[in-house]
């Protein structure tokens, strides 16, 4: 297949992007190098007559027009976003503008490549999105979320994707373009930017910096190894019914306290301090306003209508995770001087 993949140079967008050109697919990587962004990410395959690299933002519809004519792909795997809650809690603007406009022109353009090209059933759009449109849980882990739970969203990113599924779902029903959507929990792992909780406890840890935990760390969140949401992302827009939304989560429930914890513990054991513990180095700070209690992921039914489950539990994601940054200073190094980098962000509120 071919697919235009939004957001490529991000994180998740990156790890699709390695997974299908390894798999076989044809890539077009759509990006407008953001802060968040990295080509780096997306060396391994930079070479592969398989990939072609766009720059272009998602709000600029003559450059979208000219993309989709110019490659004529056969799927569009929409990524590309604003995905930091911090930074929408100091600056939702950037959020409205490529999350929810952003959203719109790719689905016009879009809409209008498909509609030209005789609205081919094959075709397909599909909306990564996340687990936090639906709220805030209670601590009963019998309660979770599933594809059904109403929206709920009580950030101003969270709000700004749930407008961006409820745009998507209109054009699927409304002009008939074939849609498919995905809600996944908290990712983790290799090419993560430095401004999110695992990289900055493994970064602050080796810095010998503060370790900083929101609130008392009682948060809970689902952890998705990036790889694993890879492949769950591919296999979804080859075999996902259409116009249907899957959750897709990790199925490793751990309170934020916890999840430090167990990266301290993997890090005495590969690059031991001289004295004591990571752990040593956890510090409480002001909790982020208005921080979701709990997240968690009803799996049941991308296990039942399509078999698939992750690969990892957190333990051995988290492990391969810091073993690739141990190994990666050079990938992560620069990253550090990028803006807000290293900054408590998200308390202005
Ligand atoms: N990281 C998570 O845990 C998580 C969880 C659930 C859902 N998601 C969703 O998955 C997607 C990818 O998340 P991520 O963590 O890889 O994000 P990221 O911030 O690492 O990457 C986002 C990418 O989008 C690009 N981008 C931003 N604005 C753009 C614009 N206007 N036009 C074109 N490109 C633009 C950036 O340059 C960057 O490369 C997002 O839609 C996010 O909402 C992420």
């Amino acid at each position: 297949m071919k697919l235009l993949v939004t957001g490529g140079a991000g994180f998740i967008g990156s790890a699709v992007v390695r997974l299908a050109v390894a798999r076989g697919h044809q890539v077009v990587n759509l990006d407008a190098l953001t802060y968040a962004a990295n080509l780096a990410n997306v060396a391994s395959v930079a070479g592969s007559p398989a990939y072609a690299f766009e720059h272009a933002d998602i709000r600029d519809r003559a450059a979208l027009e000219r993309i989709f004519a110019a490659h004529e792909p056969d799927a569009v795997m929409h990524l590309a976003a604003e995905s930091h809650v911090d930074r929408s809690i100091d600056g939702p603007g950037d959020f409205i503008e490529t999350n929810v406009t952003g959203t719109f022109q790719l689905l016009e353009a879009a809409r209008k490549y498909w509609a030209g090209r005789g609205k081919p059933a094959e075709f397909r759009f599909h909306h990564i999105s996340t687990d936090e449109v639906f709220g805030s849980l209670p601590p009963d882990p019998a309660v979770r979320f599933t594809e059904d739970t109403p929206y709920d969203p009580r950030s101003p990113y969270s709000a700004s994707k749930a407008a961006s599924d409820h745009l998507v779902r209109a054009w699927g029903e409304t002009y008939g373009l074939p849609v498919v959507l995905t809600n996944c929990s908290n990712n983790y792992g290799p090419y993560h930017f430095p401004e999110k909780l695992v990289p900055v406890v493994i970064l602050n840890a080796l810095a010998g910096k503060p370790l900083p935990i929101y609130g008392q760390g009682a948060n809970i969140r689902d952890w998705l190894y990036v790889e694993d949401h890879a492949d769950a992302l591919l296999l979804v827009l080859e075999k996902g019914a259409l116009g249907r939304s899957y959750n897709i989560g990790g199925e490793n429930e751990r309170t934020n306290l916890d999840l430090v914890r167990t990266l301290c513990a993997i890090l005495d054991r590969l690059r031991p301090k001289a004295a004591g513990s990571y752990a040593d180095q956890i510090a409480f700070v002001a909790d982020r306003p208005g921080h979701d209690a709990r997240y968690a992921i009803d799996p049941s039914r991308i296990r039942r209508e399509l078999g698939w489950r992750p690969s990892v539990t957190v333990e051995e994601g988290l492990e391969r995770t810091v073993r690739w940054y141990l190994d990666n200073e050079a990938w992560w190094r620069p990253l550090l001087d990028r803006q807000g980098v290293g900054q408590r962000l998200g308390t202005k509120a």
